[in-house]
């Protein structure tokens, strides 16, 4: 008979309970894939007595996590709790310190801790596995960590919030404003329990500064993403978009430049005929280019029950199998602190403002582009709602930082009646 692996598992919501089902229900399946039995042996959550519809009378209970990651008949500890500090991260320490593997989908716990877990983890000969905290059921983690290990990687992108993607695609194709849409998606339980970690790029800011981690050899640098939410798109920013042939996406970008990291997680508009601008709903999707492979494009569902816990399973087959792979990659000793980088390549932007009634109000906003070096490719102005009027300018190819210093001008000017919303035009 050969030696099962253990799991305790920390957090039965949603993700914990879809873990302990395919356990349960497909145990001869992994046993076959992995070469031994997975069982689990004790659980910890919150409430006790709830009912969650799966039978766990059949595993030890800890009402403490960190108790549940230090017992001896656990091997690997799965946090599926939540949270990035607090009780979370002493847990996850205790199962590193009782050289415990752990296996998480906890984005926010690696975006802010990764780089000091990993190097605890690896000086006690431990793995950390965390395939389900980035883009839920897409295997991208392990694309980047194993099956592209033979790549420079030039460039990750993509879509890696559902819950964004849902509001701006429902926005366009029901027509509808964005606070009505954040209500049914608050209605349909799509938000996380703090909605600005979604609709502000938070949350898929931190994915993004995992995979730019394993992607370019860098430690974790949540706190160097460029981030902007959705919250200030508008029902007329969508359809302007989609008359010129464009869809708004939050879409993440990592790159390495000469000048450092560049990481942004922001709305952009991509061609509509794109894989990016077809993408629907609560979908993520990742695309990774590398020197020897040139373009990858993975796409799947970004969260929920079934995905979320596949990945989980996944990344605990991996430990029963023996995988012993470095946190980011490479030993976390040796990634290099990143310098963070603006985006200095070229590309059109969409303006959109709101502009006061006065004489010489848009021949302020013109000259401003001109001292700015910014050309203007397209321009309209809208009938006026009171003394204002929406005006749309797209500009021909210009930096961010040129941008910045326009909008930054144009808001000292007195004839704008709010902060304009620019957003970049990604060739994609
Ligand atoms: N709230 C996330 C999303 C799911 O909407 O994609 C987990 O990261």
């Amino acid at each position: 008979m050969t030696t099962p692996l253990r799991l305790g598992i920390a957090g039965l919501g949603t993700v914990g309970i879809g873990v302990v089902k395919i356990v349960r229900q497909k145990a001869k399946l992994l046993e076959a894939r992995t070469g031994r039995p997975v069982v689990i042996t004790a659980v910890s959550a919150r409430s006790r007595d709830k009912d969650r519809g799966v039978v766990l009378s059949d595993y030890a209970w800890e009402d403490d996590p960190v108790a549940l990651a230090q017992r001896d008949d656990v091997d690997v500890f799965v946090e599926l709790m939540g949270g990035h500090d607090g009780t979370t991260k002493a847990a996850i320490e205790a199962a590193i310190a009782a050289g415990k593997d752990v296996v998480t989908a906890n984005k926010a716990l690696l975006a802010h801790h990764g780089q000091a877990l990993a190097e605890a983890a690896e000086a006690k000969g431990c793995v950390i596995r965390y395939e389900a905290a980035v883009a839920g059921g897409i295997p991208v983690i392990k694309a980047l960590t194993e099956g592209l290990a033979g790549n420079e990687i030039t460039r990750v992108m993509g879509v890696m919030n559902g819950t964004c993607n849902y509001i701006l695609t429902r926005m366009q194709d029901a027509k509808l404003p964005y606070d009505e849409v954040f209500a049914e998606a608050d209605a349909l339980g799509y938000l996380e329990a703090d909605p600005n970690l979604d609709v502000g790029g938070i949350d898929a800011g931190h994915k993004l500064a995992i995979l730019a981690s394993i992607a370019f050899g860098t430690q974790v640098a949540f706190d160097r993403v460029q981030l902007e939410g959705i919250q200030r798109i508008s029902i007329d920013d969508i359809r302007q978009a989609k008359d010129m042939g464009y869809r708004i996406k939050l879409l993440g970008v990592a790159q390495m430049t000469g000048r450092g990291l560049e990481q942004r997680m922001t709305p952009c508009l991509v061609p509509a005929d794109s894989p990016l601008g077809q993408l629907k709903g609560g979908t993520n999707m990742v695309v990774i280019e590398g020197d020897a492979v040139e373009q990858v494009v993975l796409r799947g569902p970004g969260a929920g029950e079934g995905p979320t816990a596949s990945a989980v399973v996944g990344d605990i087959c991996d430990v029963a199998r023996g995988l012993r792979l470095p946190t980011f990659g490479v030993p976390a000793k040796d990634l290099k602190e990143p310098q963070q980088a603006y985006s200095n390549s070229p590309a059109p932007y969409y303006l959109r403002m709101s502009l006061l009634d006065r004489p010489g109000a848009l021949a302020k906003i013109a000259t401003i582009l001109g001292e700015t070096g910014i050309s203007i490719d397209r321009m309209r102005q809208g009938k006026h709602v009171g003394n204002e009027a929406p005006v749309l300018i797209v500009t021909h190819k210009t930096q961010q930082s040129a941008l910045r210093e326009a909008v930054e001008m144009m808001q000292k000017t007195g004839v704008l009646a709010a902060e304009p919303v620019a957003l970049r035009i990604e060739s994609v």
